[in-house]
């Protein structure tokens, strides 16, 4: 790894190569079942990838977003989840995702209101 791959104020490789990672369900089912892909998760991805760039997060360091499939969570989707803090959100639409970014992804700080309630799985 070379020097100039890492953030500009780190002296030494992060213990963990990103802080958070965010990953979208962008599942879709061709037999009609519901999916998340359904749910405009592709418009929610471009848009997180967006603002977090947008805010300066991403990078080495800081914030990685990644596409994902099922993640056998589809009753409570559209569905992303954060780690290492293993939160799980169920989101609505691209102002979710700014709150997202701009609450938990920024500044740590959990939205409670979009968590994935516990029992909802597939
Ligand atoms: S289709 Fe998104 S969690 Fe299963």
């Amino acid at each position: 790894m070379t020097q100039d791959r890492l953030p500009p104020d780190v002296d030494s490789p992060p213990a963990s190569y990103y802080q958070r990672h965010i990953f979208f369900c962008l599942n879709e089912r061709r037999n009609g079942e519901e999916a998340c892909a359904n749910h405009h998760a592709q418009e929610a991805f471009d848009r997180c990838k967006s603002q977090v760039k947008a805010a300066g997060l991403s990078g080495p360091g800081q914030v990685r977003v990644n596409k994902a499939g099922c993640l056998d969570r589809c009753a409570a989707g559209p569905v992303v989840v954060i780690y290492p803090e293993a939160v799980w959100y169920s989101y609505v639409d691209v102002q979710d995702i700014d709150e997202i970014v701009e609450s938990h992804l920024k500044n740590g700080q959990v939205v409670e209101r979009l968590l994935t309630p516990p029992h909802l799985g597939r």
